[in-house]
């Protein structure tokens, strides 16, 4: 990873989101989420590395392209990486065209990310101020307590973002009986971890949510300094069972940031929608695309936000699709 992929990267994420936001409040996810991968997949390859899926859309049975094992880049015996990828996170929300879609790459050296099975998984996510606060063992008016402490706030000026899902009913119970502040949101855990890592946004995210979102969100919050721990959580036995084979030995384990997203990581998301992270895609008129993105480094803590106008006259075939 010593060279920086930022540039080259964004130019992926941005390309999966131009392409999804054509389908904004179409009602239409799939058409959604396979323009998003489509893009992505197209994007990738003009970029000079050899890239393996470990996070993606799928097993190889499931997924025509972008699925896990898959190779990507234009191979040629270039850098290889790992890549952690959600070409379109928040597929009802842009069918429906809600707030905060994204298309997000995360990327790593070689066995950096946790082969996570496509399950779900229990979330605590901090900004840095918390880091080391919390703990998935601890309850929640445990964690609200630590994290107010450590961010000198008083509990009532805490804020908890959840999925809102009738599974966190006790979640939410729980939090409004600590007295802090909750913000539900209807998809979209990627953004709302993350947002906990920016200096305006909420300052936990709890609940349980997609386990490769959680790997994806732990690259991100590493790149922003916060801290991250998971739970994988099943609801079948045969869920249990597909686990196991890939890997995963103790189902119970909670898994700190750094095993989720090991060693230096790359984490860049474009808006698909508006979101109170980055703005979505607009069409501007005259074959102009303006396109907001945030492109992130563990290594440096580097926080490039990048705002593009593409002029679809003057751009490669792979692009823009
Ligand atoms: P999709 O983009 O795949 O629809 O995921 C959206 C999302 O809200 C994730 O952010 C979250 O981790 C997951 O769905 C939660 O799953 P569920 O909708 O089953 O509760």
């Amino acid at each position: 990873m010593d060279r920086n992929f930022a540039l080259e990267f964004v130019r992926v994420s941005e390309s999966a989101a131009i392409a999804a936001s054509r389908f904004q409040g179409r009602g239409n996810e799939k058409a959604a989420d396979h323009a998003a991968v489509e893009a992505m997949r197209k994007a990738f390859d003009a970029i000079s590395f050899e890239g393996t899926v470990k996070i993606g859309e799928g097993e190889r049975d499931e997924a025509p392209m972008l699925y896990i094992g898959e190779k990507v880049g234009a191979r040629n015996g270039a850098v290889k990486l790992d890549l952690a990828i959600d070409p379109l996170e928040g597929t009802t929300i842009t069918a429906k065209g809600g707030a905060n879609a994204l298309a997000v790459i995360a990327a790593a050296e070689d066995g950096k990310f946790l082969h996570a099975p496509d399950t779900y998984m229990r979330k605590i996510a901090v900004g840095k101020e918390a880091f080391g606060h919390i703990s998935l063992a601890k309850s929640p008016t445990e964690n609200l307590n630590a994290i107010a402490k450590a961010k000198g706030k008083s509990i009532s000026e805490v804020t908890v973002v959840i999925l809102d899902r009738p599974r966190h009913r006790e979640l939410i119970a729980e939090v409004r009986e600590s007295g802090a502040r909750i913000k539900l949101v209807l998809d979209g855990d990627v953004q709302a971890a993350l947002s906990t890592g920016m200096a305006d946004g909420a300052d936990v995210l709890m609940g349980v949510g997609g386990a490769p979102e959680g790997v994806i969100a732990a690259a991100g919050l590493k790149c922003l300094g916060g801290d991250f721990q998971a739970q994988l959580s099943f609801r079948t036995d045969s869920e249990r069972r597909r686990a196991r084979s890939m890997g995963i030995v103790d189902l119970d384990k909670i898994y700190t940031r750094d095993e989720l997203a090991s060693g230096r990581v790359l984490f860049c998301a474009t808006g698909v929608t508006d979101g109170a992270m980055l703005r979505g895609v607009t069409f501007c008129g005259g074959g102009k695309i303006r396109t907001h993105s945030v492109v992130m480094r563990s290594e440096t803590g580097t926080v490039r936000y990048i705002d593009a106008i593409h002029d679809t006259h003057h751009k490669p075939k792979n692009f823009l699709s």
